[in-house]
Order: structure tokens, then sequence, then C-alpha cells
């Protein structure tokens, strides 16, 4: 039997997962912004799925970086609550899957490590990294875990983004982000409808920046708020414009009269044919017999 193989993403679009477009362009504007003012490091995933933030992330890495992805993928859980997410919303993952998309967009693999992300500090040393994304479970006491391990792997001027900062599914993810802002020093940058923002050293210069380009984007909304005496600054995509009326009317009326004048050539042609010699020889050489039928007397 041939088994069908699902086939390869060309494009991040084809790959499933959870990475709306303004945290790509913020995700690519983070990591951009370190390599111009030339902060290296490690950059690590907690939670990849089927590879569709990793492998943006990726694309980042420089000589000398190491990228590492920590994931179940299909393996068992270590508690009956994390097993309840996986079998809920990642069933059908395999580590397979998630390696066939990365490769579909880059020569070599990142580091797997294909367990719980508590064992995230047994791979990765303190303060070896720029950028940590946290992604991967939902509940309280993991997420508490994967901010504190990613504070331990990013020097001061690292960058932490957590995902599903505010979703109604995920209220431990927020008592967990907003915990780590309270008690644990964290400063938040800027958040997306999805995800958070922020760095153990100062928000102020990466704002500063962000809002310059912010102000330059025309397809991104964006908003400065003080919580509790700081600044966060909230982005998030803008629908794409709608095309005037009156240039709907224009293009409107252009298409009418390109239809009108395919239509035009068409009958054109139609009536060349009827009007040509060897048309009118087949016409005569078809109808003849039929009328010598009609003409023939009856038998008998
Ligand atoms: C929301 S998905 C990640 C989405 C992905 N970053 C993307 O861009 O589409 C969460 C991932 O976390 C993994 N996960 C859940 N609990 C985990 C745990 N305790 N340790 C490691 N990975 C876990 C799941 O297998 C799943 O792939």
């Amino acid at each position: 039997m041939i088994e069908s193989r699902p086939s390869l993403p060309a494009t991040l679009d084809d790959v499933d997962g959870w990475f709306p477009k303004v945290d790509q362009r913020l995700f690519t504007w983070f990591l951009e912004r370190q390599d111009r003012l030339g902060q290296s490091g490690d950059l690590v995933e907690l939670g990849s799925y089927l590879g569709k933030s990793a492998i943006l992330m990726g694309r980042h890495l420089r000589d000398g970086e190491n990228f590492t992805v920590c994931d179940l993928f299909d393996s068992e859980a270590p508690d009956d609550s994390n097993q309840a997410e996986m079998e809920g919303s990642y069933a059908t993952l395999t580590r397979t899957a998630f390696e066939a998309n990365y490769r579909a967009f880059h020569d070599g693999l990142p580091q797997i490590v294909q367990a719980p992300t508590s064992a995230i500090l047994d791979h990765v040393q303190p303060e070896s990294c720029r950028f940590v994304h946290v992604d991967a479970s939902h509940l309280y006491e993991h997420v508490r875990g994967d901010i504190q391990a990613a504070h331990v792997m990013l020097p001061v001027e690292g960058v932490i983004v957590c995902d599903d900062y505010r979703s109604e599914h995920t209220p431990g993810v927020s008592a967990a982000v907003w915990e780590a802002v309270a008690v644990d020093g964290l400063r938040a940058v800027c958040v997306t409808p999805q995800k958070f923002y922020g760095t153990w050293g100062d928000a102020k210069p990466v704002q500063d920046d962000l809002l310059e380009w912010l102000g330059a984007q025309d397809d991104l909304w964006h908003e400065t708020q003080e919580v509790a005496g700081r600044r966060l600054v909230r982005v998030k995509g803008r629908p794409a414009p709608k095309p005037k009326k009156k240039n709907q009317v224009r293009e409107l009326k252009e298409r009418l009269a390109r239809i009108e004048d395919q239509r035009a050539r068409a009958q054109h042609e139609l009536d060349s044919v009827r009007n040509s010699v060897s048309f009118k020889v087949g016409r005569a050489a078809t109808a003849l017999p039929r009328v010598m039928r009609r003409r023939r007397p009856p038998q008998g």
C-alpha cells in the first residue's frame, strides 16, 4: 500500500500553529534589533508544536549561536493536567512532523529537547540566551517555572515573550506572567492581543526604538498606557484598507469594458468563419444529402 504523506509547507502560512502576523512582525523586529546592536546569544523556544514560530526564529540564528526547542511532542506529559492539555489540543502532534516542517525552511535542525520544559536548564547555560519564547503548557505551575527558567537563561538585556498571557482559557498563564512583573522584576515592553514581550533589563530604550519603528508601519496600530506607573506599548494589526467606492466603480467599469471587448472580438471571429469559402462549401456538402433525401419520391 502506498502511504500518502502530507505535502511540505512552502510558506509560514502553510504551517499549522498559533503565531499571528503581528507577532511575526514583532519577533522579526526584536531579533533584528539585537542584531543591529551586536547583542549575540542563543535562542530558546519552550513549546514549538509544528514549528511555526520556531521556523521564523531559526531565520535569525547567526554563526556561533545555538537554537534550542523544548517540546513533549509525542511523549508523555509529566502530570495528569498537562496530559489532559496534550490530549485536548495536540493529540496528533509528532516530533517527525515538526522536523519535516523545520527542514522545509532550514538546512539543519535546532537542538531538540523532547522533554517537559522543567528540564530546560539541564540543556541551556545560565545567561547564554538573547531571546526566549515561552509557549508550552498553559498551567500556572508550569508557566511559572518556564518564566523562572527564562530569567536564568537570559542576561539582563535579553527578551522574553510569553504566549497566551490574556486568553480566556489560559488564566494560569496570566497569573504567572503578571506575578513575574509584580514580584520578580520583569518589565513589560509591549503586548499584542496574544503575546507579552518583556525584559529584566531597562525597557525604556527598547520601547523608544519600538515606538519610532511603529510610527512608520501603516499596517500596525499602537498606543501607550501607564500600568502601575510604568509605560506599556500596545500593538495590534490593522485590517487591510477596503478599496474606496469610487475606485470600485472604476474597476467594475474597466472589467465590463474588457468583457465587452472580448465578446466583440469573438463575434468578429465567428462572422469571419461563417463568411469563409471553406465554411460555405462545408455547409453545402452537409446540406446536399438532406435535400436529396427530402426530394426522393416515396417507395412502393
Ligand atoms: C501552543 S503550542 C506551541 C505553538 C507554537 N509555538 C506555534 O508557533 O505554533 C504548545 C506546545 O507546548 C507543548 N507542551 C505542552 N506542555 C508541555 C510541557 N510540559 N513541556 C514541554 N512541552 C509542552 C505541546 O506539545 C505543544 O506543542
